[in-house]
This record gives C-alpha cells, structure tokens and sequence, in this order.
C-alpha cells in the first residue's frame, strides 16, 4: 500500500518525482479554466474521501479540485459528522471506507490515528495534516520555490516563529532535499528535539539561532505561520505573542535576507501578527502562488498512491 504519510517515511527518489510531476502537470493545464478536466483522466472512475477533523479552505478544495480535473469523484466529510466523532474505532472506519473509496484523505489531530487510518485501510491513506506534520504543504513549498528560483539543495531556509507541524515537515524536508534549514523562535516554542535530531541523523544541516536578524542572513527562503496552531488552547494566545512578537516576519527582517529572497506562510495567516501585510503583498511574497500549488502537488501526490 502506497500511503504518503510524512515525507521522511517516502523515499526521496519518489519525492522528487511528485514534485517534478506536479510542475508538468501545472504546466499542461495551461491557463485552462479551473473547473476544465485534465487532458489525461487517470481517477476516471475512482471515488476520494476527504475527511476533516479540523477546519480547512486550502486542503479541502485543492483536494476535492484536483481530484475533478483528474476525473474523479469525492466525498468531503467531517470527523464530528461520522461515527468516528461517536465512538467508532479509527480501525473500523479505516476498514468501512475501504470498502467504497479509492484513496482517503485525512485531516485529524493526533498522529497516531493518521497512522491507526494507515494500518487498517486497504486504499493509500494521505496525512492532510496533523498536530506533529503537514507534509502536503511542505511538497508545495519545494515546488513553489524551485519554480521560482530552480532546485533547492544547498540553499538557506529559515523559518521565525513557533517550532510547529509545518516546521516539522519542514525539518523532515531539510534531510530529503538537501537544503539547509535555520529555526529561529523563543525557546519555549522550539520544535521537538526528534524532529531535528532525525534530519541531522540524515545529514541535513539544521540551525537554531535566538535572534532573527541573524538567523536570516543569507537566506533564501524565509517562512512562518500561524503563532496559535489550531490543536494549540486558545488560553495560550497572549502568552505565545508575547513570545513571539520579535520573531514577525517585517520588512526590516527581510531585509536581511539575500536580495532575492522569496517569502512563504501556508496561509491561513493572521496579518500583522506573524507577518505584516507589508511583506505577504510585498515582492519577496510568493504566498499565492504557494496556495495555488497546492492543487498541482497534491494532484501528483494523489496519482503516485495509486500509481497512475
Ligand atoms: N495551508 C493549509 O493547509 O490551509 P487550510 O488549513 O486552509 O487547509
Ligand atoms: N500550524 C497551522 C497550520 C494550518 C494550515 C495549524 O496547525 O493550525
């Protein structure tokens, strides 16, 4: 069974490939009409599920719109509206919808029922995000920056803010494609120690830097997100700003990076907090393009679980 799961647990000849995929697929749509099919139809006859745990605008239409271009069909459900929210294991959910569906999505809190999902389906299981990783999104960001500014090994990635899922995948990304990856963060919101310990293991060069401003020097891509992730208390709102004010992403960090440095937040973004608006619609802002690649990544992720 070919799930995509994280991108460390996908091999990296195989990540490369749905990342160059997704470009030529996004290259043959050509200006079409968004709802217009793909010249090729390989889901012609396959049934998606889409299942949400957790709210969504970007990976719940990019799936279920890919999904159509490519000729198939979806169903887009929430966790709270099936059994799964009343008791039903994750394991018998896995094994029902197997039944009916051709490939499920799932958006879900803990990781341990993604991997529950992916060990009791008989269909390909994609992560659409978790409390510990976001893998869909992070294919998206390589593909956006290579198309931007060609391959990314070797180049310096920085991310300012909270050590999050995104940050993870990240990480994970970091040991895959050979880039080198600087967290800059308050300390009491660094990412988990594994995270950077396994890219090390696989011989990424990953950084923590205290202070901005020197953590973007010579940076190619600076990224950030969201300071309250969605599985984050709300209680911890105030605490996590006072934290993390310093680490906004300005005009005046930016700055500091190389002069041609692309900025990139997977959206959804709270303006003035993380970023200022001045950078998300500024020239270094890449964030729209990033929202649209995440139909074109997932489209070729999608087709590499099933093999067609
Ligand atoms: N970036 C992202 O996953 O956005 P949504 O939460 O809107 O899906
Ligand atoms: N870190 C954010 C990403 C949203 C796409 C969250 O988990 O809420």
């Amino acid at each position: 069974m070919t799930h995509f799961l994280d991108i460390n647990k996908t091999d990296a000849g195989a990540l490369r490939q749905i990342i160059d995929a997704a470009q030529t697929m996004k290259d043959s749509r050509n200006g079409r009409p968004k709802g217009a099919p793909d010249d090729e139809q390989p889901f012609a006859g396959r049934m998606v599920a889409l299942i949400f745990e957790k709210p969504s605008t970007r990976t719940r239409v990019s799936f279920d719109v890919g999904v159509r271009q490519m000729g198939g069909q979806t169903l887009v459900l929430s966790g709270a509206d099936m059994q799964l929210g009343h008791g039903e294991t994750i394991a018998d959910t896995a094994r029902v919808m197997s039944r009916y569906v051709d490939l499920i999505m799932i958006r879900t809190f803990e990781e341990a029922t993604l991997l529950e999902m992916a060990e009791h389906a008989s269909v390909p299981v994609i992560n659409g995000l978790t409390n510990r990783s976001h893998p869909c999104q992070i294919m998206t960001d390589i593909m956006t920056f290579e198309e931007h500014r060609g391959p990314i090994r070797g180049k310096k990635v920085v991310w300012s803010g909270d050590g999050n899922n995104v940050f993870n995948s990240f990480a994970h990304a970091a040991g895959e494609f050979g880039f080198d990856l600087t967290f800059t963060g308050p300390e009491p919101l660094d990412p988990e120690r594994i995270f950077i310990e396994e890219a090390r293991a696989k011989g990424a060069n990953i950084e923590i830097v205290r202070d901005p401003h020197k953590a973007v020097e010579g940076a190619d891509l600076v990224v950030t997100d969201t300071w309250v992730s969605m599985h984050d208390p709300q209680s911890a709102r105030e605490r996590r700003h006072n934290q993390l004010r310093g680490y906004q992403v300005n005009a005046a960090l930016m700055a500091g990076a190389k002069p041609d440095a692309l900025f990139m937040h997977c959206l959804p973004a709270h303006r003035d907090d993380e970023a200022t608006s001045e950078v998300m619609d500024g020239p270094h802002s890449v964030i729209f393009d990033e929202a649209e690649n995440r139909l074109h990544a997932q489209k070729a992720i999608m087709r590499w679980c099933l093999g067609v």
